[in-house]
């Protein structure tokens, strides 16, 4: 079975040919990052019409490696939320147009779950009962998985999704957007335990906070903040911050503090959700979204986590066709197709 699956959610347009919901064909991604970055962060209008024009070459090109023809599709999979309107509305009215012209199955599909659906795209299927964790640009989100659609919301961020405490953290540093991948760049030079950064474990809850992670890292920028001692250094610690850090900071002092940023979210997020697993008797843990491409993370939930880790590789973490087209084989096979009134959900949440 055939399924082509478009994403058109955010700053990526993106189309893929997934076969019984598990084998890629194709997986075509135009990434608008550059457009946006001289804005320093997406803007929605710029986004929608990016989509316009890329969305017909995406489709034929992602159609051209796969070597299928239209008749060769079983269903037509597209993202219908969250995400930004006028871009989600662009995915949905080609995916209609495709599903009507060739008269298959339209499938409208939540982007987290799609983000969870990578999981299944490469490697051995995850074994249910899973524990996971969706971290990416807006969504903070873990979940009990018991079988295919099913979810129990456990906890999430209440204040600044993970990705978000990246790519704003990013630009107090002035690293540029998208942040993720900047500051992970960073802090490869840089070292983590300089500075101790609060880390809001809130007791008793499945919930997550960065914001103050991102405000303690602003303050550092500031020079507001008191700089942990230097183990080689003597030097008195007013002398060594200077008043106006954000001018002033250094190379090396971006790197500590990119570093420092990235231990603790990813601490954070790796000893809640192996404690959910451990509490919840799950067989896996799983993680998706943009924030999963981490070296950082990954690694840290791989050497804590006790039960094996199943994380999809780092070009499927980031929003990609082929994650909607896997999550729409398994929509299909449980009867989910959508009508033709399908419209964008921009707020749509997963459970
Ligand atoms: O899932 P995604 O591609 O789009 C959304 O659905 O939001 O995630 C994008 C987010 C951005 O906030 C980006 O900074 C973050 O994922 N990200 C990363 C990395 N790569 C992308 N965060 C940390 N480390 C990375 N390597
Ligand atoms: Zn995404």
């Amino acid at each position: 079975m055939k399924i082509l699956g478009i994403e058109t959610s955010c700053d990526e347009t993106a189309a893929a040919v997934v076969q019984d919901g598990r084998h890629i064909l194709s997986n075509v991604i135009a990434s608008q990052v550059d457009i946006h970055t001289r804005f320093g962060g997406i803007v929605p209008e710029v986004a929608s019409r990016q989509h316009l024009l890329a969305v017909i070459p995406i489709i034929q090109e992602a159609m051209a490696q796969a070597q299928a023809h239209w008749s060769d599709l079983d269903a037509i999979a597209v993202t219908v939320g969250p995400g930004l309107a006028g871009s989600l509305l662009v995915g949905i009215n080609m995916a209609k147009a495709i599903a009507l012209a060739q008269g298959r199955p339209l499938l409208g599909i939540n982007h987290l779950e799609g983000h969870i659906y990578a999981n299944w795209l490469e490697g051995r299927a995850p074994d249910f009962p899973v524990i996971c964790l969706i971290v990416s640009g807006g969504h903070t989100d873990l979940l009990l998985m018991r079988g295919h659609g099913e979810y129990q919301p456990l906890g999430r961020t209440r204040d600044d999704a993970a990705g978000e405490a990246f790519d704003k953290v990013a630009r107090i540093l002035g690293l540029g957007y998208p942040g993720g991948p900047a500051i992970e760049q960073t802090a490869l030079n840089g070292n983590s335990s300089l500075y101790r950064l609060p880390r809001a474990w809130l007791k008793g809850s499945d919930d997550f906070s960065f914001s103050g992670l991102k405000t303690a890292a602003l303050r550092l920028v500031e020079g507001q903040s008191e700089k942990a001692p230097r183990m080689e250094e003597t030097t008195p610690m007013s002398e060594d911050i200077p008043s106006k850090r954000e001018a002033t900071v250094e190379k090396s002092e971006k790197a500590d503090i990119a570093a420092s940023f990235q231990e603790a979210v990813a601490d954070v997020l790796v000893t809640k959700t192996v404690a959910a697993a451990k509490r919840l008797n799950a067989h896996q843990i799983m993680l998706c979204g943009g924030v999963a491409s981490n070296r950082l993370l990954r690694q840290m939930m791989a050497e804590r986590s006790p039960l094996p880790v199943v994380i999809p590789s780092s070009i499927l973490c980031t929003d990609n066709g082929a994650m909607i087209a896997s999550c729409g084989y398994f929509h299909l096979k449980a009867d989910k197709t959508s009508g033709w009134d399908l419209d964008v959900m921009p707020n749509l949440r997963l459970a």
